[in-house]
């Protein structure tokens, strides 16, 4: 069976974006390949953390990988700290990427761009996701569009590693959704919808219904009245529409279709539906999960398997760097 790895940060509440870029597809493909899916609180650490909050988000976050429907049985799903070859290939691999390509990738530069000072964690960020990916011998790794740049430069420093050493990792390729692959603020319709932001733009998945309403009805439309899916024109109106075909399965165009003549607050209402159905469930599994115990036995066995797995491929990089004395 091919493997998949993917993880998401414990940095914040997890929006619809989360779930309709990414973990709707882990889900799905979860009976077709081995899948490693990980809850990467190192990587939460590049910027400033409360201790408690981190820990926090890190149990809800893995709650939720379970409430949306990831089965342990089938996948392998883990707190990546408790894992240790993460942070020590993330090592190794720092000494295989360059300042210029690090420097060039793109949510390097805005995160860096909003803050103050900024940690060399965030700088060398991608290589610590190279090494989550690379350990496990990934085949695929299931993103949304904003990571896309991460597993490609994941792919050179696994190309110049195998290079330089012999064939020690295999090439991932990264697997972007055709549609909902950047799911975009409902307030801000140029900008992405953010696990950070805490905006009326972002929907998250424990939102109270009555928010979401909210959220949804103060969505950013247009003046023009005309359902019609142009993101370019319309940015507001088209992602109203993605999430609406995403949530209740309906092709966008069929979407178009039923909308036609009718104004944005049909449109509007038909995706609180949609969406309301969608997150109700997850919500009230999640609810269950966080109520009981069952989630540390869970991710006890994940992080046991998860080191089983990734232990072969350290090996053989310390082999071939020289560092098996
Ligand atoms: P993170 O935690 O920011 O996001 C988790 C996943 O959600 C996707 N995503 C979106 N998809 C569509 N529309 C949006 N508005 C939207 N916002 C977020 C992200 O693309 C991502 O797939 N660096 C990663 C975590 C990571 C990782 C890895 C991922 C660490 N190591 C190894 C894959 C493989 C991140 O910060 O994702």
């Amino acid at each position: 069976m091919k493997r998949v790895f993917s993880g998401v940060k414990p940095s914040g509440n997890l929006t619809l974006g989360n779930y309709l870029g990414a973990m709707r597809h882990f889900v799905a493909m979860q009976d077709d390949y081995e899948c490693f899916y990980s809850v990467v609180d190192l990587h939460a650490l590049t910027v400033p953390q409360e201790p408690e909050e981190l820990r926090q988000q890190a149990i809800s976050l893995a709650a939720l990988y379970l409430a949306v429907g990831i089965d342990p049985k089938k996948s392998t799903l883990f707190i990546q700290s408790q894992v240790p070859a993460h942070a020590e290939l993330g090592w190794l691999l720092q000494c295989m990427s360059y300042m210029g390509e690090l420097g060039r990738m793109t949510q390097y530069k805005d995160k860096a761009r909003e803050q103050e000072s900024v940690t060399v964690g965030l700088f060398t960020y991608p290589a610590l996701m190279a090494a989550d990916i690379l350990l496990y011998q990934t085949d695929v790794v299931p993103v949304g569009e904003d990571q896309k740049q991460h597993v490609e430069l994941t792919r050179d420093i696994a190309i110049r590693f195998n290079n330089r050493f012999g064939e020690v990792f295999k090439v991932p390729e990264p697997l972007i959704p055709s549609i909902g692959a950047r799911i975009m603020s409902l307030s801000e319709p140029h900008k992405k919808m953010s696990k950070s932001s805490n905006s009326m733009g972002d929907i998250h998945l424990l939102d109270e219904p009555n928010v979401i309403k909210k959220k949804i009805n103060r969505a950013v439309t247009d003046s023009e009245a005309v359902v019609r899916y142009d993101p370019e024109n319309k940015p507001g109106v088209s992602n109203l529409l993605v999430i609406h075909a995403l949530c209740s399965g309906e092709s966008v165009a069929a979407l178009e279709e039923r909308y036609q003549g009718q104004g944005y607050g049909a449109l509007k209402k038909g995706t609180l539906e949609a969406v309301l159905a969608v997150l109700e469930p997850i919500q009230a599994r999640y609810r269950q999960l966080m109520a009981s115990d069952e989630i540390y036995d869970i991710l006890a066995a994940g992080a046991a398997k998860a080191r089983e797995a990734a232990a072969p491929t350290l090996k053989r990089v310390k082999e071939v760097m020289g560092l098996n004395l």
